[in-house]
């Protein structure tokens, strides 16, 4: 798969396993990891990071790419595909360590990632659901062109405590121009 563009000093590449130190430095953290699934854990161990960077996490041969900032890679972003009458669809997921937050840098990562990424997949509809908590992540979707379709209620159960969902899209007019 196609690199996607940088977003200013931010470049957009695959994950490699010698990035298992930079990852475990940003990663392992519960204000990173409060939003996301429990697919990524606090702690977040090396025995975590060396199961995400083989690819057993996630499909790392798919459209999953770390940010990289300063050669370390300080975060990452992916959309998960859907299939058969959901192929048009998919589901974008993003973090960034905390000590690079509030500069703008998702902002613009998810502005050159999400039309990169519904050319390169042929999508007509990118989702992104959002635990009600976790305002930031809710003003990057809305920042690039995401509109806020409603709450999926007690959606996610995490360290025993039920979560809303807010549930946002990115659409492409449908039929495609000729
Ligand atoms: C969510 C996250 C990716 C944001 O990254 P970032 O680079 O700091 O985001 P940006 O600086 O581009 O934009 C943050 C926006 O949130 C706003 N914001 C930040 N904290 C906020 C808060 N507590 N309440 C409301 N808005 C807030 C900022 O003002 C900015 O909005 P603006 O551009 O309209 O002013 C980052 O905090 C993160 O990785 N969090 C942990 C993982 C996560 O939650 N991922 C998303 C899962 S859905």
């Amino acid at each position: 798969m196609r690199e996607p563009p940088a977003a200013g000093a931010v470049r957009l590449r695959p994950w490699r396993r010698d990035d298992l130190e930079s990852l475990l430095r940003h990663a392992d953290d519960a204000d990173v990891s409060r939003g996301l699934s429990t697919r990524f854990p606090y702690p977040y161990t090396r025995a975590d990071g060396e199961a995400f960077l083989s690819g057993q996490v996630l499909d790392l041969s798919g459209p999953v790419f770390a940010l990289e900032i300063g050669g370390q890679a300080c975060g990452g972003i992916g959309v998960q595909q859907g299939s058969g009458e959901r192929r048009h669809a998919a589901t974008l997921g993003y973090w960034l360590g905390r000590r690079h937050w509030g500069q703008g840098i998702m902002t613009a990562v998810v502005a050159a990632f999400a039309p990169w990424a519904m050319d390169e997949l042929g999508l007509y509809r990118l989702a992104a659901q959002v635990m009600t908590g976790n305002p930031a992540s809710a003003r990057v979707l809305l920042n690039n062109g995401f509109t806020e379709e409603g709450l999926e209620r007690q959606a996610v159960l995490k360290d025993g405590v039920l979560h809303d969902l807010r549930c946002f899209a990115r659409l492409r007019a449908w039929p495609p121009a000729s």
